[in-house]
Order: C-alpha cells, then structure tokens, then sequence
C-alpha cells in the first residue's frame, strides 16, 4: 500500500503542474485565468491567438499524463500505473498551487488512456477531433470523447479499466458543468473564438 501511495503523490504531482498557465506566461501571452473562459486548458490558451503555445500546452498536459502512467508502470504493478494515471487528472483538476482550482483534464485523460491502454486513447482522440471538426466546439467533443471511452474500453481491452475509467468519465463531466450549461443554451464558443 505505501508504494501505491508513492505513486499517488507522484501522479498527482505530475499532473498539478499547470502548463496552460507556464507556457502563457513564459510565452508573454498574459495570465491565462483573465482570459476566454479562465480555464487553464489548451483551447483557453488558443483563446490567446498563438496556436503553438496552445498545442504545446495540449503536448505537455497530455504528456504528463502519459508519464504518470509510464513511470509507475516501469516500477510499479500495473494497479500502480492505473492510479498514478488517475491521480495525474485530479491533479490537473486541482492543483495544490492554484489553491485546488485547475482545469478540466481533457488533455491528461487523452494522455492517460495513451499510455494505459493506447487503443483506447487513439479511439478518444479521433472521437474527440470528428466531434470537433463537425461541432466547433471544443468542450462538447471532450464530453462525446469522454463518454466514448467506457465503449472504448470494453470494445477494445478486457474490460477491467472500467473501474477507472468510468469514475474519470463522470469527473470530466463534473468539471464541464458550466460547459454543459452554455452548450445547452447555445452559448458555448466555437473553437478560437474568444
Ligand atoms: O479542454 C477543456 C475544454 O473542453 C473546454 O475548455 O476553455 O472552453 O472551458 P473551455
């Protein structure tokens, strides 16, 4: 149990560092919590018109996901793996240094699944870009992504990643619930838009 927790605090660590708001700053693109949404994510930063800090946030974020999960694995039994993976998006969602006020965990989840089990992560990935290729909308196509996964899961692995993967599902959607309102009132922005 003591190493399951090691990979708990590592994951978690990971995944609490706010990218979105480092490569803002250090691109000189301003403080990412005053801008579009205030989220801290890459579709707020392409709010910011620069394209390569945003897919350079999208990278790293996706990136720190993917190495939560591949650092345990490479130590750890695969249970360490699946909580570290985990323990990077609540991180991302609620970082220590922003006083628990992160975002919305897209990216790490993509990231996460890539690394756990790719298959599924490459089915989110192009769940998420039809979605938004026909919709726009950015937030809606990491809903449709996000619930894809469960399908994801048991079409294309044994299934026992549910128990993860069906509590990460329900977070992404907590975290959109003001999304989810302004998608239901039409209001959402296209992506780019400000
Ligand atoms: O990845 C976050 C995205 O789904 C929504 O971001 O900034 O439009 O709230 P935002």
């Amino acid at each position: 149990l003591p190493i399951l927790l090691l990979w708990v605090l590592i994951g978690y660590g990971l995944g609490a560092i706010p990218f979105g708001v480092v490569v803002a700053r250090f691109m000189g693109l301003g403080n990412l919590r005053e801008i579009g949404s205030g989220n801290i994510g890459a579709t707020n930063v392409l709010r910011t018109g620069s394209k390569p800090a945003a897919f350079l946030t999208l990278v790293l974020d996706g990136g720190k996901g993917a190495a939560a999960v591949l650092l345990a694995r490479a130590f750890a039994p695969e249970d360490a793996a699946q909580l570290a993976g985990f323990a990077a998006f609540i991180g991302h969602c609620y970082p220590v240094w922003l006083g628990f006020k992160g975002g919305k965990g897209v990216a790490t989840f993509l990231g996460l699944w890539l690394a756990l089990a790719w298959p599924v992560g490459v089915a989110c990935c192009l769940t998420w870009l039809v979605t938004a290729i026909v919709t726009r909308i950015s937030s809606l196509s990491a809903l449709i992504a996000a619930a894809s996964s469960t399908i994801w899961v048991v079409l294309l692995t044994n299934g026992a990643a549910l128990l993860l993967g069906i509590p990460l599902t329900l977070l992404v959607y907590w975290r959109h619930r003001e999304n989810i309102k302004r998608i239901r009132l039409g209001t959402e922005p296209r992506i780019g838009q400000k």
